[in-house]
């Protein structure tokens, strides 16, 4: 038999890369761009006027940028090492943690900011939509690029990650 496949058969089936793969994209492609674009897009803010609505919106911005900066800090240190760990476990056909855990707090923890985040956004972009068409229009495509990624990256995180990393959780070695 092949190492690699004397390798393969002692992995239990139930163990998976998928975590590690998707946490890799997710960190790589939507948390660098996160910390990439909130930035630029905070000085962008600065040119759209002084009124009451564009006063909310900065002040929406800097609530939404930190909140992210740590939300994103949270899953780097605490969730995505907690996710990876279990299936390295898995695949040394160890399993030291017990079912469950301990990752349901975390994972309701960033699905609560979640729906924070895409909630204080949407009432942005109402409000980049509503501004007069010399300053909305530039920043519009910008603030609708940031709702996609960001929905997108949510989608990943709460479609695919989450599920993988309760199935982890719970899975016994037979
Ligand atoms: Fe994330
Ligand atoms: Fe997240």
């Amino acid at each position: 038999m092949e190492p690699e496949m004397q390798r393969a058969s002692r992995i239990h089936p139930a163990a998976t890369t998928r975590g590690r793969e998707l946490i890799r994209h997710i960190v790589v492609h939507h948390h660098a761009y996160l910390r990439r674009t909130l930035p630029s897009l905070q000085s962008d803010l600065e040119g759209i006027g002084s009124d009451s609505q564009a006063l909310e919106a900065r002040r929406l911005f800097l609530d939404l940028s930190d909140e992210l900066a740590l939300h994103l800090e949270k899953e780097e240190r605490i969730l995505f090492p907690a996710v990876e760990q279990m299936e390295r476990e898995l695949e040394n056909g160890t399993a030291p943690l017990p079912p469950g855990c301990g990752l349901e707090g975390p994972i309701a923890q960033m699905s609560f900011e979640h729906q924070n985040a895409l909630a204080a956004l949407g009432r942005l972009l109402q409000i980049v939509a509503g501004r007069p068409a010399a300053v909305g229009a530039p920043l519009g495509p910008r603030f609708t690029e940031l709702a996609d990624d960001l929905r997108e990256h949510i989608r990943l995180e709460e479609e695919e990650l989450f599920p993988l990393a309760r199935r982890l959780a719970g899975i016994e070695l037979g």
